[in-house]
């Protein structure tokens, strides 16, 4: 049905209708309805004739029926793409091989990136522009446990029981069993122990809450939010509102949970106004409590009680009964060569042969090497022996006179406060190693 996919393929990359559609027809999403297909189609014809457009143009006319169209989930399928060409392995139009689920734009002469190229800047850096009402309308869908973005619509759990049935049971099993690494959405009591994670700090043995929706989260606003834009897996996004509320009542039934002190028998009909009673059973489960202000607050207090964890009691000494075992290193280490020391000390000054380190040698590298080291500066350098004879001829007293004092580049003691003695220790220092 989108056979001219190939055509605007470059220009509407980097739409993020795209890039989430993507996945769905990867995944084998059903067809869209019919009002979606047109919407579709038009879209693609408009990026026909603008064959030669670039992505602005394209992306302004996706947002110009985005404009007209009005919910969401026409939105979503109006830039819907091929089967044959992405998702799933095999390769693309350009013959790159495509991993798969990953998605990759063409950047220029046949090449490919895991980003899409901004073709719209011209010169240096820009911020891009400005996303349309309608752009941030399409992210902005997520729930919030006030209530906020929780669309009106209504749903029985004879009816989610349905829909689950055949969309839902294939991974998640009979009654939210779960399994074959499925997660379950029905397991544990929420309203018997296994709920709060604070059970398990205080007796490490004990069993943890079970981390599923009913025993678990904290707020419902997460299941509607969850199942609105993330299942069924293969089809996110194509669920209507009255669908979401229904499948939130039968996940909410077959957890025995109860709203209002109601249980959900068949014919419950949940709507919003129900849906925002509802309490989850480990709802103070989540300690500390990290939300608000106060969050570091709370955790500080938390971790000062020490009954929270642990055993309850501080431990600096004796913390346990009976005498410490040592335990030997019972493998010796035999296989190195040289064999491995066992002394623990570091190796003495002067050992195995290591001339040992003059006072004179470190103030010679501390103070003198830099202009001494070698003879660019015009000094006499270490190790040169004529130049030594010549400074040491006149005796040890006239050099450290002229260092002390200065000579010509030489600085007086060298640009140092040093005393006359170490002066003179490192003089002889150089010049015992330039005999
Ligand atoms: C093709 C398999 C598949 C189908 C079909 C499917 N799901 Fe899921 N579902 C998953 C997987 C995989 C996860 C875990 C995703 C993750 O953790 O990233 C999941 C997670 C969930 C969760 C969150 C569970 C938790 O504790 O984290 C809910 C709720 C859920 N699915 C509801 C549904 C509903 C309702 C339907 C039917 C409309 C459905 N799923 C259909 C595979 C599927
Ligand atoms: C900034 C560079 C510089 C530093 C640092 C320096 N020297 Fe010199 N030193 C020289 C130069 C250049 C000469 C050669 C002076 C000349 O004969 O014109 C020299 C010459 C000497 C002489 C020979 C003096 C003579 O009688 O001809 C001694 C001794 C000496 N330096 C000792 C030292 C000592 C000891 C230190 C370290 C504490 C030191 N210098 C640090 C540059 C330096």
């Amino acid at each position: 049905m989108f056979k001219s996919y190939h055509n605007i393929q470059t220009k509407t990359l980097g739409s993020i209708f795209l890039a989430s559609t993507l996945f769905l027809t990867a995944c084998g999403a059903s067809e869209p309805k019919d009002s979606v297909k047109s919407a579709a189609d038009a879209i693609v014809n408009k990026a026909k004739v603008a064959e030669s457009t670039t992505v602005t143009k394209v992306h302004e006319k996706v947002a110009q029926t985005e404009a007209k169209s009005t919910s969401l989930s026409t939105k979503k399928a109006a830039v819907a793409t091929p089967s044959d060409n992405m998702g799933g392995s095999g390769t693309y139009a350009n013959g790159k091989f495509v991993i798969d689920g990953g998605v990759t734009y063409p950047v220029k002469n046949g090449k490919i990136a895991s980003y899409a190229a901004n073709t719209q800047e011209k010169k240096g850096f820009t911020y891009g522009r400005t996303p349309t009402k309608n752009e941030i309308a399409a992210w902005d869908i997520d729930v919030m446990p006030d209530g906020t973005g929780l669309p009106e619509g209504k749903g029985s759990v004879e009816e989610g029981d349905e829909l689950y049935e055949s969309k839902c049971v294939s991974c998640h099993g009979d009654f939210g069993s779960g399994g074959g690494g499925y997660p379950s959405l029905a397991k544990g009591n929420a309203y018997e122990g296994q709920k709060t994670l604070k059970n398990q700090r205080l007796k490490p043995d004990d069993d943890g809450p079970v981390r599923v929706f009913g025993t678990y989260w904290a707020h419902a606003s997460t299941l509607w939010w969850y199942v609105k834009t993330g299942m069924p897996h293969p089809a996110p996004m194509s669920l209507s509102n009255d669908e979401v509320y229904a499948l939130c009542a039968y996940i909410l039934s077959i957890n025995e949970m109860e709203i209002d002190g109601e249980e959900l028998d068949d014919e419950y009909v949940l709507d919003r106004a129900k849906f925002l009673k509802i309490e989850m059973p480990n709802k103070d489960g989540f300690i500390p409590n990290i939300d608000g202000k106060d969050g570091l607050e709370n955790v500080r207090a938390f971790y000062h009680d020490t009954s929270n964890y642990g055993n309850g009691t501080r431990c600096m000494k004796d913390c346990f009964e009976g005498k410490a075992k040592i335990q030997p290193i019972t493998i010796e280490m035999k296989e190195f060569n040289p064999p491995l020391s066992k002394v623990k000390d570091l190796p003495k000054e002067g050992a195995n042969g290591a001339a040992k380190v003059t006072e004179g040698q470190k103030i010679y590298e501390k103070s003198c090497a830099v202009c001494h080291g070698n003879d660019s500066m015009g000094a006499p350098d270490l190790g040169n022996k004529e130049a030594w004879a010549k400074v040491m001829k006149p005796g040890i007293d006239t050099a450290l006179k002229n260092a002390i004092t200065g000579k010509n580049a030489m600085p007086p003691r060298g640009g140092t406060s040093l005393k006359d003695d170490e002066l003179k220790k490192a003089i002889e220092y150089m010049y015992s190693k330039s005999k």
